[in-house]
């Protein structure tokens, strides 16, 4: 069992490019996915990124739970190695609620593309390419973001739609 600890926003790491990983089969980068699938588990989180468990490499942990798939399109826990995202541009952009385990307590509505391709390996190594829609493509983008150095307040456009979870329960949904 192994808990990482979580950087928080004002981390250098968090604003660094992370390096490529050269061997997604190397036995210290399975040890990794382990204890990062282990802490995003532990922490009720949809994706992390390894920056935030202050590796500067470029992968991230992810998974669609059911009760956040849309089209009944959960996606199991897994990660990506090495991604790249290509925006499908011509299904635009939405504004969506995300939150951030370096940013605890608080959450923002965000624009993220609502299609993207992605590519990476997964952690048998094998190049894979996928296109994901909705939720599960708002994941990768922010995933994707931490390993470029990017945190999702630098891509707010309404800081309005920024709060604590406990006010904007209570308070903040009608704004979308
Ligand atoms: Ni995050």
């Amino acid at each position: 069992m192994s808990i990482l600890k979580i950087a928080r926003m004002g981390h250098p790491l968090l604003l660094a490019r992370a390096d490529e990983v050269d061997d997604a089969t190397a036995p210290e980068i399975q040890t990794l996915i382990d204890a990062m699938t282990e802490t995003i588990t532990d922490a009720n989180g949809v994706g992390l990124a390894a920056p935030q468990v202050h590796v500067p490499l470029r992968l991230f942990v992810f998974h669609v739970p059911v009760s956040r798939a849309e089209n009944g399109k959960a996606l199991p826990m897994q990660a990506v190695i090495n991604p790249l995202i290509t925006p499908v541009e011509e299904a635009g952009k939405a504004l969506g609620w995300e939150g951030c385990l370096s940013i605890p307590g608080l959450r923002a509505a965000v624009p993220r593309w609502n299609r993207v391709r992605l590519s990476g390996q997964n952690e048998q190594g094998q190049a894979f390419e996928e296109t994901l829609s909705g939720f599960a493509a708002r994941v990768v983008q922010h995933e994707t973001d931490h390993l470029n150095g990017v945190l999702y307040p630098m891509r707010m456009e309404d800081f309005r739609l920024f709060g604590y979870n406990e006010e904007l329960d209570r308070y903040g949904q009608e704004l979308l």
